[in-house]
């Protein structure tokens, strides 16, 4: 179904004029370089994202400006300035320094979204090391597979994630160090190679001199999943800082009043590249809420913080929609202005939603932990086409190629969406793994995984995933990995792993189960094996639906064929089977 265009605002009508007026001719004038100029960088040439982010403000009236509004999951509240960000990342980076940190280790964090977060993360950019957030719900193996890719040297925790890291020790040489905050000074005895935030701390310097990193010197990397094997780290530059800046300026549209809030976790690139740098590098105040989903307490956030600016996710949106309206009127959302939407495909219905009940339509975005910023976008002064990812970014270059990547097509024909390499806050490879890093690009293409077409007027509409790859609660999930998990357990002879489409969580995991000789299937062991995998993933990654089946269909060379699954699972045509085994 069509649905009509959702017409620009007037802009002769709204207070707070759009930071992007005209799309056509900022886009013939924008240059990377210029972005640059609007930031600092070292008088001798390079650049650190935490000087960007904060340090830089420190000599501006933004000195006493609040940076963070914090409010706690049981309604605690801080609020930190950039100045007081400043000393406390300062702090922290004497910590890590005196811990023997040099550029370039990776330092991890596995924790709840506290303020304490937030410092380490970037006091460990000061330090010159390579951050790594982890999100606070992975279980032992999700987390074991990142320190050990990562080969990370420090992890920084909280007392009610620790028996987590202390389930996998044994298989971490490289880690040496685990920082433990316990803000809720809970009863926590430290065990071997664990120290003290709070100790450390309270004895470190407010004086640091950052280290003065590079524009290709590894910043940050965030584990994305793939179709094969384990989750991949994506490393990106301090570079990246730019992208995260102008995109947060021309797409979020952040003004200097705006009071903004990010609902992503910084273990997820969202919550970093627009939880942390986007905002900060403009100078804005955010507000971080630590609790979890609920609409009362969502709309209660917005309300009690005035919030202007709004990103979110789809799955969000749907839980918000399902809440119902009545909710919403108990509220007083006037503050907001602006609201944008990423991760997975939005709806048309949830951008009409938006309009007609918070007054406001959702404006979607697109991009990647990959690409590192916003690539494709609705923006404030352009028209919205409901369902439509909306137009390249200024300074990117999105097309669609054919199936072999080879040839550009037309508008309406589907295919690769693949974008011409080159912005500062693209990936600069995954860790480790240089050989499927390349082979991500053609020529001059990185081919983003995803299909989509793009309509005349270079609207680009999302069409599907070209891999395996579940999108479930705008989460990437890799089958591999649950599959993995899955044959652990000691009754699972072979499992295959699918997403199903689901009105709220866009996709769940389905998966399919033969059981080893001895074995009988029961609803009793059906719970087994999914609490089992719970335990071992992030309880986003369980599969919701466990099917058994007496054996798998695979190749001829054994693997288990996923698409011929999902496609007897959902009724569609079984397609190419001739390399089916039997
Ligand atoms: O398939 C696309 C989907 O999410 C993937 C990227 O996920 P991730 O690397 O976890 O990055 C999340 C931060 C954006 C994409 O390849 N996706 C993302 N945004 C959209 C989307 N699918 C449809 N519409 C979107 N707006």
């Amino acid at each position: 179904m069509n649905y009509e265009p959702i017409r620009k605002p007037d802009i002769s009508k709204i207070a707070v004029k759009p930071n992007l007026l005209d799309y056509k001719k900022f886009r013939e004038k924008f240059r990377w370089e210029d972005v640059r100029r609007e930031l600092e960088g070292f008088e001798d040439g390079g650049l650190n994202i935490a000087h960007e982010i904060v340090d830089r403000h420190i000599k501006t009236p933004l000195k006493n400006k609040t940076a963070l509004f914090w409010e706690g999951k049981d309604g605690e509240n801080e609020k930190y300035t950039f100045y007081d960000l400043y000393k406390f990342t300062n702090r922290f980076a004497n910590v890590l320094k005196g811990l023997g940190v040099r550029k370039g280790d990776r330092v991890f964090t596995f924790m709840d979204r506290i303020p304490e977060l937030y410092i380490c993360l970037i006091g460990a950019l000061k330090a010159g090391a390579v951050i790594g957030p982890l999100f606070s719900a992975f279980g032992p193996d999700a987390v074991k597979d990142r320190l050990k890719d990562s080969r990370a040297k420090v992890l920084v925790t909280i007392p009610r994630l620790v028996k987590t890291v202390h389930e996998i020790l044994g298989e971490l040489p490289d880690l040496e160090i685990i920082i433990i905050v316990n803000k809720r000074k809970s009863p926590y005895d430290l065990q071997n190679m664990e120290v003290r935030y709070e100790e450390l701390m309270d004895r470190a310097s407010e004086e640091f001199e950052i280290v003065k990193t590079r524009d290709e010197d590894y910043a940050i990397m965030h584990y994305t999943s793939g179709t094969t094997g384990k989750p991949k780290g994506a490393a990106h530059v301090h570079q990246a800082v730019l992208g995260h800046y102008a995109t947060a300026k021309y797409v979020l549209d952040l003004h200097p009043d705006d009071i903004y809030w990010c609902t992503a976790d910084p273990g997820w690139v969202t919550g970093t590249s627009y939880g942390i740098f986007g905002p900060w590098s403009n100078g804005i105040s955010q507000v971080v809420y630590e609790g979890g989903f609920g609409a009362s307490h969502w709309y209660s956030v917005i309300e009690k913080y005035k919030v202007t600016v709004w990103y979110t996710a789809p799955t969000a949106i749907r839980m918000l929609m399902k809440a119902g309206e009545n909710v919403v009127h108990k509220h007083n959302l006037k503050s907001l202005r602006y609201m944008c939407s990423v991760g997975e495909p939005l709806n048309p219905e949830a951008v009409i939603w938006s309009l007609r009940v918070l007054g406001l339509p959702f404006h979607d975005n697109w991009w990647q932990t990959e690409t590192g910023c916003i690539q494709i976008a609705n923006y404030p002064a352009q028209d919205i086409r409901p369902g439509s990812m909306g137009r390249p970014f200024l300074g990117v270059t999105a097309t669609i190629l054919d199936e072999n990547c080879d040839k550009e097509l037309l508008p309406g024909q589907e295919g690769n969406l693949a974008l011409k390499s080159g912005w500062p806050s693209m990936f600069r490879t995954y860790w480790n793994k240089e050989e499927l890093y390349k082979s991500r690009f053609k020529g001059n293409w990185y081919i983003t995984g995803d299909r989509a077409r793009k309509d005349e007027d270079g609207y680009f509409w999302f069409v599907g995933r070209a891999d395996d790859v579940i999108n479930t609660t705008g989460h990437l999930v890799g089958p591999f990995e649950v599959e993995s998990a899955l044959i652990e357990h000691p009754a699972v002879a072979e499992a295959g792993v699918i997403g199903i489409p689901d009105a709220l969580a866009g996709e769940i995991i389905k998966a399919f189960v033969s059981l080893k000789d001895g074995y009988t299937q029961s609803e009793e062991l059906r719970i087994e094996i999914k609490n089992f995998a719970r335990k071992k993933l992030a309880a986003l990654a369980c599969p919701k639906e466990i099917e058994f089946l007496p054996s798998l269909p695979k190749t001829r060379s054994g693997k288990i064929m996923r698409r011929l699954l999902k496609a007897r699972e959902l009724g569609l045509p079984e397609g190419d089977t001739s390399t089916l085994e039997d």
